[in-house]
């Protein structure tokens, strides 16, 4: 994991927020190369999960809405951790991962054993909205953004005229005020989800939440990750939710063990049915041909976008070992993520920087691609140091402008550049006017 955070500063793909102030908890910024491979990550999921079907539509609610949506959701009362302080050395510790020494609870800092009792710490952020900061004014960030495609069900429902099944799809931020943000990205106090909430007829519930499950599935292959890195958790019915008819947790095998990465949810009708009691509004459904009126049931898909980010990062790091251009034995560090999700498709090189038919062709090229995909041109350093630096980004190809594209070894190869594929090393000639359609079917 240590190896795995110094790249990611190295290379621009996370910082620490505020770094220059000495950081603050649980927050994270993302540099030029984790910004794409999130942007990335989060446009794939979006075209899965709406642009490809007809049974989806997606919203873009806000952050800070009504109070009563969290007193409804039963978020005000009860989304909290059970917390101890310990008397010893103050600190403030979270009661349910304490360890134990001879049947005794024992502070996780300094070693001792004089705790408070537990108390239930709220996770949301409080806030005021206007100028007065009283009890009429307070609100809170979301803790989810399930909460907006809930209380915005009816408005959407008659806008878009779909029947059930259909969902509502949303991407956004989450502030969450952990007590122990830990493991880099993995528990932060700000992050973003990517979640749906696939509304259905009471029957259809369980079969849909082994449906969704598997699109969940399907939806890591096809951004690279291994299935042996995934794990199915089926939550033993006594740890659902009291609302829950099931609940799996899709799991990821991170460096620093097995964690969640996703929750697929069957949460029946009981986010309609509080927010219908509480606002007075109906949110039912009117099922025409058999004229019956309804609330719906709910299956809820829900995903982090960035713990999915550091996933897809810990799963794409490798080391190999290689020899050089001189011969000696080096190490390689590569990132192998998956084209369609790689920050940069495509390294463009001339081969050197002081000849300018090289450079030319070289830019041109980037023109080229630059409307289709993310390309970097780099002319600066020997070759392969160049193909190097791209490992480490995890650009899967590289093209090179040489001697035989501007015609200077003959015309056999002349309006030809070499492709070099990140993971194999191979390098492959082609004509100029290939390169485009070449990388966007790997690109997919
Ligand atoms: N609407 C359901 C919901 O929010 P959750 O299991 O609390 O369920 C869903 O969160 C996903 O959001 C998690 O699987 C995880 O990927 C992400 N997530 C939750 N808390 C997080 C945190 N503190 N830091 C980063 N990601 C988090």
């Amino acid at each position: 994991m240590e190896k795995i955070v110094s790249l990611c500063k190295r290379r621009g793909f996370i910082f620490q927020s505020s770094e220059i102030y000495g950081g603050l908890n649980g927050c994270w910024d993302y540099g030029p190369l984790g910004t794409e491979l999130k942007r990335n990550l989060k446009d794939f999921w979006w075209r899965r999960m709406v642009r490809e079907r007809d049974d989806v539509v997606g919203m873009d609610g806000s952050i800070l809405m009504n109070r009563q949506v969290w007193v409804a959701s039963g978020h005000e009362a009860t989304f909290s951790d059970p917390m101890v302080d310990c008397r010893v050395c103050k600190a403030r510790l979270r009661a349910d991962q304490l360890p134990e020494k001879n049947g005794r609870k024992q502070c996780s800092v300094c070693g001792g054993f004089d705790l408070t009792e537990p108390r239930a710490f709220n996770l949301m952020f409080k806030t005021y909205v206007g100028a007065t900061e009283d009890e009429s004014a307070i609100t809170y960030l979301r803790p989810e953004t399930a909460q907006a495609i809930f209380v915005q069900f009816r408005n959407v429902l008659e806008v878009s005229r779909k029947k059930l099944p259909f969902g509502i799809a949303q991407i956004g931020k989450a502030f969450r005020n952990e007590i122990n943000p830990r493991n880099f990205t993995f528990r932060s106090r700000e992050f973003e989800q990517m979640e749906l909430e696939y509304f259905c007829r009471p029957e259809q519930g369980a079969e849909l939440l082994e449906y969704w499950l598997q699109e969940r599935l399907k939806f890591y292959a096809d951004i690279g990750i291994a299935s042996e890195l995934l794990h199915v958790h089926k939550i033993p019915p006594e740890e659902c939710a009291h609302y829950s008819k099931g609940t799996y947790d899709i799991e990821f095998a991170f460096p620093f063990g097995v964690q969640e990465l996703e929750g697929v949810a069957y949460r029946t009708d009981y986010d309609l049915r509080q927010h219908q009691n509480a606002s007075g509004k109906s949110l039912d459904y009117f099922d025409e041909e058999t004229k019956q009126r309804f609330i719906p049931h709910v299956v809820e898909p829900s995903a982090g976008v960035d713990r999915a980010t550091l996933a897809l990062i810990c799963a794409a790091y490798a080391e190999e070992q290689v020899t050089d251009d001189k011969g000696n034995a080096d190490t390689r560090t590569v990132l192998r993520f998956h084209p369609r999700v790689a920050p940069v498709k495509c390294g463009v090189f001339p081969l050197l920087k002081n000849n300018a038919k090289l450079v030319g062709t070289a830019r041109e090229i980037v023109q080229q691609l630059r409307p289709h995909m993310m390309v970097f041109y780099d002319e600066s350093g020997a070759i392969g140091r160049r193909y190097r630096r791209q490992d480490e980004a995890g650009t899967p190809f590289g093209v090179t402008v040489d001697f035989d594209t501007i015609g200077e070894n003959g015309p056999a190869n002349e309006g030809t550049v070499t492709i070099r594929e990140r993971d194999s090393m191979k390098q492959l000639r082609i004509a100029i006017g290939e390169v485009k359609s070449f990388l966007s079917e790997k690109i997919g």
